[in-house]
């Protein structure tokens, strides 16, 4: 076999506003704990526009991004079939079709709290898939590529039955959604709500479906996706928060679990608190740019509800996840855009424009 490539072909950000160029950018070095993939997938996410605008903080730039990727196994490094973190990854073959979503390292050591206990991503050293450093000080470049190079930790086959463009999203939306929906008990005898209908809720509300919540309620700010989440996506009830009158009120104390994929910050959250019923559960997943609204203190000491966040999910997560969408046919609702067309593909995801993610293909004539 030919030695490691030193420099991958992708879609590479060099600032905050100019559109990505189709250049080269240097991979990590490859390691015998590593796997190399020739991409055919990848999702656009909503922290994909945050982070090439620099929108949480400045972006190490250049950047490559995407981390809902799929492909096939080109490389595998020679210690990946007996990797000691990783049962799962120690069968992954060449040619194997594979994915890897928001995270591509943590510290794996057995004396992290989170990666001992198999909470790979809430490790305070984790490597995000793009934006990030690998212990070496190398760079992470992401899945907007036509190929990419990381630890075999992180990269999960892809069962046979899922199609690779509706695999890609559940590798960061999905497992984001699944991952509290589960830990929170969404399942028989609970009802729960799903706010803002984008990438991510819309996969909220289908998992919530599969895992055979009593209820899942639509929350959005129009009512021009109930069509689509209704009829659609199998929820059972639909609350439009801006025409609506008085819906905090009307539907109180109706949820055990909300999860809040809102991605601004101009969210009306004192009255999706009033949805949950006593002890119930706020989660938030979405990541504004800006500070979440004030509160009074009476949102959360009427009922005892709880608010907290969510990250991605670990290998294992996704493994389950993928799992769970196999036999319940957990299928996103994509629209399949051409690699070369990232530009416009990212315009029209800032614009709100996709029902409900985009799925980047690379073309045939991809350089092998
Ligand atoms: N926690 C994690 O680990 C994690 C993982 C992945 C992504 N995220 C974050 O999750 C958020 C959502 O990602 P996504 O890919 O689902 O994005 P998306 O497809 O753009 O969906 C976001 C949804 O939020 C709603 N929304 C409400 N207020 C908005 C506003 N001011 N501007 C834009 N949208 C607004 C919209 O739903 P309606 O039209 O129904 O109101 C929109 O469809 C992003 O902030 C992303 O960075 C977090
Ligand atoms: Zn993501
Ligand atoms: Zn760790």
């Amino acid at each position: 076999m030919t030695s490691p490539a030193k420099e991958f072909h992708g879609w590479v950000a060099h600032d905050s506003t100019s559109p990505l160029t189709y250049t080269t950018f240097t991979p990590k070095p490859f390691t015998p704990t590593d796997v190399e993939i020739r991409i055919t997938h990848c999702g656009i996410c909503g922290t994909d526009v945050h982070t090439l605008r620099s929108g949480w903080a400045p972006t190490d730039y250049p950047c490559v991004a995407g981390h809902e990727i799929i492909g096939h196994v080109e490389r595998i490094g020679s210690s990946v079939s007996t990797l000691p973190s990783s049962p799962a990854s120690r069968s992954i073959k060449v040619g194997d079709r594979v994915g890897i979503g928001a995270q591509s390292m943590s510290c794996l050591k057995a004396d992290c709290e989170a990666c001992a206990d198999g909470q790979e991503s809430y490790c305070a050293r984790m490597t995000g898939t793009y934006n990030s450093r690998y212990a070496d000080k190398s760079k992470s470049y992401g899945g907007f590529a036509e190929r990419w190079r990381g630890p075999a930790h992180f990269v999960v086959k892809i069962p046979e039955s899922l199609p690779s463009a509706q695999a890609a999203p559940l590798l960061c939306g999905g497992v984001t959604v699944y991952a509290p929906l589960k830990k929170y008990g969404a399942g028989p005898g609970k009802t729960v709500g799903i706010v803002g209908i984008g990438g991510l809720g819309h996969m909220g509300v289908l998992f919530a479906k599969a895992l055979g919540a009593d209820s899942v309620v639509a929350i959005s700010r129009s009512s021009s996706k109930k069509k689509d989440a209704v009829e659609g996506l199998g929820a059972d009830g639909f609350i439009a928060t801006g025409e609506d009158k008085g819906w905090a009120k009307k539907y109180s104390r109706t949820l055990d679990v909300i999860i809040c994929t809102v991605s601004g910050p101009d969210m009306p959250l004192a009255g999706y608190l009033r949805l949950l019923k006593r002890d119930g559960v706020f989660v938030q997943v979405g990541a504004p740019e800006d500070a979440l609204p004030p509160l009074m203190a009476f949102s959360l000491i009427q009922k005892g509800v709880k608010i907290t966040g969510s990250s991605i999910g670990s290998p294992e997560d996704l493994r389950t996840m993928l799992k769970l969408a196999e036999e319940k046919k957990v299928l996103p609702w994509i629209q399949e855009r051409k690699m070369r067309d990232v530009n416009q593909a990212l315009v029209d995801m800032h614009e709100g424009k996709a029902r409900y993610r985009y799925v980047l293909k690379n073309g045939e004539q991809a350089k092998l």
